[in-house]
């Protein structure tokens, strides 16, 4: 009996042991398999897709793991696909990185970054065609910094990525950036190193692209921006910032929205139009009264207006509901209160058609990027993380592509938060939501918000060579692991992340 009974005990040991064998293995194989070394190329980071190509790239990039593939004969480096190095800058700024105190007005104090001692920096204005060069030197960033040109498509080496197109700047060090401004709109640079805290805490400035005959009127930028501690500002203003116009001054705000959420404006007391969508002009944008715009994060948009003839002014929501604006009118004319909109502008069928300049039903290469969550483990830590395609971080898709291709992305939420997904280096059309065909003006974007639920097909043409980021513009979302990437066959980077420049882009 008794021998019976104990034959039994250590049988049901086995069996506990067995299970949580059973259990504890593929946990610990999948525990392990999800830690991220201490420094890799990216070119070695996930699993390559080539969206069914038909022009499929000669040799798999990824095949030699973390360290990325040896160098194929031919490849070329991304340091190689600079902007012009030679020649007089005709715009020359230097900026100097500092961790310091920033004042905001009216009076207020935070601890941050800034670019040559504000936050946000210096506003670069450059006219279509110029050639631009920006120097930084960080001064006192502990981590190391860059600045990323978001929205511009310039070469790849001059994109500020720390660890694909440079090294993070240490402190004491400098990198000089030059392209030619070819597309005239409203654009911003911030950090690309720690971006998710560094942009926060300041790291950040406008670009403004003028076209090469400027309009008549004011050209006044609104880039909002929320400091550690919730404090919400435009331009480093807390609350409402003035801007005097005459009455009967047709005035361009050229809205930037550097936080991670989006952005709902409005403009209360005139009617307006959306002149621009992320540095891209809107074809007969039609003039609207009470609809709020939404602008994804890292997004932009450019609002014209003319200040009423009767000497009242106009009030720039930035935040509808909030009391962060700009109001442009007469000295001390007052502004109209906040209103509630009667609704949403939608932009997909907002303008009239145009032509693309290709054919995306003829795409060469078609990608899904699926965002969802799922229980796993990120580099050792076990969670609900996002993932794309079904993949977590590393392991996530690198689209691959070739010069040339025509590209369609299928874009699909289901993780049940909103992200506005941003790519590098290219400017992509919107062709449906939700199947609905798109139906206005074209609208070409650099960052889109993707609500949960949602699905957007977009298209571009793969002519900027290099090896582009494709992540979450909510900055906290892309360091938790929201993160792809574009890459042109033929294409290699260098740099690695971490590394001895201790590289970490988001
Ligand atoms: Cu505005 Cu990858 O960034
Ligand atoms: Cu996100």
């Amino acid at each position: 009996m008794r021998r019976r009974w104990k034959r039994r005990r250590s049988s049901r040991i086995v069996v506990a042991v067995a299970l949580s064998l059973g259990l504890l293995v593929p946990l610990g194989w999948l525990w392990a398999g999800s830690l991220v070394p201490g420094s890799f190329s990216v070119m070695g980071m996930g699993h390559p897709d080539y969206g069914g190509g038909t022009r499929d790239p000669s040799h798999d990039m990824h095949a030699a793991g973390w360290d990325g593939p040896p160098p194929a004969p031919g490849d070329v480096p991304v340091t190689a696909l600079t902007g012009p190095r030679s020649g007089d800058p005709d715009v020359d700024v230097t900026v100097v990185a500092r961790s310091e105190m920033i004042s905001l007005a009216p009076g207020a104090t935070v601890e941050g970054l800034t670019l040559n001692h504000t936050s946000p920096g210096p506003t670069i204005r450059a006219r279509q065609g110029d050639l631009v060069q920006v120097r930084l030197v960080n001064e006192s960033v502990e981590r190391g910094t860059t600045l990323h040109w978001h929205g511009v498509d310039l070469p790849n080496a001059e994109d500020g990525v720390a660890g694909i197109t440079q090294d993070a700047v240490p402190p004491g060090g400098e990198h000089v950036y030059r392209f030619v401004a070819e597309d005239p709109g409203t654009y911003w640079y911030h950090s690309h190193q720690a971006s998710h805290i560094q942009v926060r805490e300041g790291l950040f400035g406008v670009l403004v692209v003028e076209p090469p005959t400027v309009a008549s009127g004011l050209d006044v930028v609104a880039a909002v921006h929320t400091y550690p501690g919730g404090r919400r500002t435009v331009d480093g203003t807390a609350g409402e910032k003035r801007v005097p116009a005459a009455p009967g001054t047709p005035v361009r705000v050229r809205v930037v929205n550097t936080d991670n959420g989006p952005l709902r404006t409005q403009v209360a007391g005139a009617p307006f139009r959306v002149l621009a969508v992320d540095g891209r002009d809107i074809d007969d944008p039609g003039e609207v009264t009470r609809r709020s715009v939404q602008v994804p994060a890292g997004g932009r948009a450019d609002l014209g207006l003319v200040t009423p003839a009767d000497g009242s002014a106009v009030r720039v929501e930035l935040g509808v509901g909030g009391d962060t604006a700009l109001v442009v009118g007469p000295d001390g004319a007052p502004g109209p209160d906040p209103t509630e909109p009667d609704g949403e502008l939608d932009l997909l069928a907002y303008g009239s058609p145009a032509q693309l300049g290709f054919d995306p039903t003829a795409a060469d290469r078609r990608f899904e990027y699926s965002i969802g969550r799922r229980p796993g483990f990120v580099d050792g830590v076990p969670g609900y993380h996002w993932s794309i395609n079904g993949r977590l971080y590393p392991d996530m898709p690198m689209f691959m592509v070739a010069e040339g291709d025509v590209v369609t992305v299928t874009v699909d939420n289901h993780s049940g938060e909103l992200h506005p997904m941003h790519l590098h280096g290219h400017h992509a059309v919107v062709l449906s939501r939700n199947g609905e065909p798109a139906s206005g003006s074209p609208r070409w974007v650099d960052s889109l918000d993707v609500a949960p639920g949602e699905t957007y097909e977009i298209a571009f043409v793969a002519d900027n060579p290099g090896v582009w980021m494709f992540h979450c513009h909510h900055l906290e979302h892309a360091a938790e692991g929201l993160v792809t990437h574009l890459a042109y066959r033929g294409f290699t980077t260098p740099f690695l992340i971490g590394g001895p420049a201790g590289n970490e882009p988001e």
